[in-house]
């Protein structure tokens, strides 16, 4: 039987994840696929760093041809973070016909479109769905279970470490600065956590979403994007006086084809599903036409549960590509002619 030969770019808190998922679920995941996962390289910058111990440490190349020329890997898997080198490693993958998994939401929020069009001209796939939400499988409710309706409107908190210090900071009296620590120590935070706490981490999450939920190519610095840096303690005492909690929200509408995306700190209502969505969960409210609204949550950031979107992924395209069916999935990504609304 064929093994299906995975290039691994990136072995740091998600890649450890997908490493260990993959190793501990082989059966079920070979099942699935119709041949058996092999993590064939991993590509890291420091060999000599401690990893997860499911990884042989004969597979690790500091080399990116040592994964991208290749040719008996069949998928990338990009979990490198930032823009380059993945940018280029994603083209050479793509252009080498090999389906690409991601979950760089940065990567997607600058280059998204572009690639998306590189993989149809391909014939390969290039999956995102960790790059929303975690383990939440919003990209897949768009994607696949949304095409029969129009999403209106989306509102939901999409970053954990934001989201994590909010809570440690509103039911635990944390500092700022002890809640961050603790969500990098926990791996939830980008290697840059200015990226979470600044709001662009959401920002480059809402045009993902916006691509798919409205078909739109929206630049990522046109999002309005306020973080929650300076949310202080006397903001959740005062919010919650008046039967309030602060959130941190990423919300996107379409109106008259005009695409409204904005990213800041919002007071919600106590008694609002959104405001009891606390720590490292994410939650994301979609309203379809027909559908109304429809409410997704679940952990937003972490090894594990980003692991899970990652392999879900990745059973995907390998099962695609051994019928013959390799990049339907990107196909499905539809872009429409739309503008952005100003904001006020
Ligand atoms: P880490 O910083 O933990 O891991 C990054 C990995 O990439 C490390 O193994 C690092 O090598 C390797 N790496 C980085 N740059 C290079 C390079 N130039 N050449 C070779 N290897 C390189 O990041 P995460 O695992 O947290 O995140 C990875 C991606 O997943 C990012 O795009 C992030 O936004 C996204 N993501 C993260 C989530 C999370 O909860 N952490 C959730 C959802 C998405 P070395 O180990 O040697 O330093
Ligand atoms: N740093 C991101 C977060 C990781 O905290 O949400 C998940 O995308």
């Amino acid at each position: 039987m064929k093994t299906v030969r995975l290039g691994l770019l990136g072995c740091g808190t998600v890649g450890g994840g997908v490493v260990r998922l993959i190793r501990e679920n082989a059966a079920n995941l070979a099942s699935r696929v119709g041949a058996p996962l092999e993590i064939a390289r991993v590509l890291v910058r420091d060999p000599s760093k401690e990893r997860v111990p499911e990884l042989s440490r004969d597979k690790l190349t500091t080399d990116p041809s040592a994964v991208l020329d290749d040719p008996s890997i069949d998928v990338v898997i990009e979990v490198l973070g930032g823009v380059e080198p993945a940018r280029g490693y994603v083209e050479r993958a793509i252009d080498a016909r090999r389906s690409v998994v991601t979950a760089n939401k940065m990567l997607l929020a600058l280059h998204g479109p572009e690639l998306v069009e590189r993989a149809v001209r391909a014939g390969v796939d290039l999956a995102f769905e960790a790059s929303v939400g975690g383990g939440i499988p919003v990209i897949r409710t768009l994607r696949e279970a949304l095409t029969s309706d129009h999403v209106t409107r989306l509102c939901g908190i999409v970053n954990g470490t934001s989201n994590y210090i909010l809570t440690r900071m509103r039911q635990d009296g944390l500092s700022f600065e002890a809640a961050l620590a603790e969500a990098q120590a926990k791996g939830y935070a980008e290697a840059d956590p200015a990226l979470d706490v600044d709001g662009g981490d959401a920002a480059h999450k809402l045009v993902v979403l916006a691509m798919l939920a409205f078909g739109a190519r929206v630049p990522h610095d046109a999002v309005y994007t306020e973080g929650i840096r300076d949310v202080e303690p006397i903001d959740h005492e005062f919010a919650a006086r008046f039967g309030y909690t602060v959130k941190h929200l990423a919300i996107g509408q379409k109106h008259d084809g005009h695409v409204e995306l904005r990213v800041h700190p919002a007071l919600l209502p106590q008694q609002a599903t959104l405001a009891n969505v606390g720590g490292v969960l994410n939650a994301i409210l979609l309203e379809g036409r027909a559908l109304g609204p429809c409410l997704l949550s679940g952990r937003g950031a972490g090894d594990l549960p980003t692991a899970v979107s990652v392999v879900a992924d990745v059973v995907d395209v390998a099962g695609a590509r051994l019928n013959g069916a390799a990049g339907l999935m990107t196909r499905s990504v539809r872009f429409e002619d739309t503008r952005l609304a100003p904001i006020d």
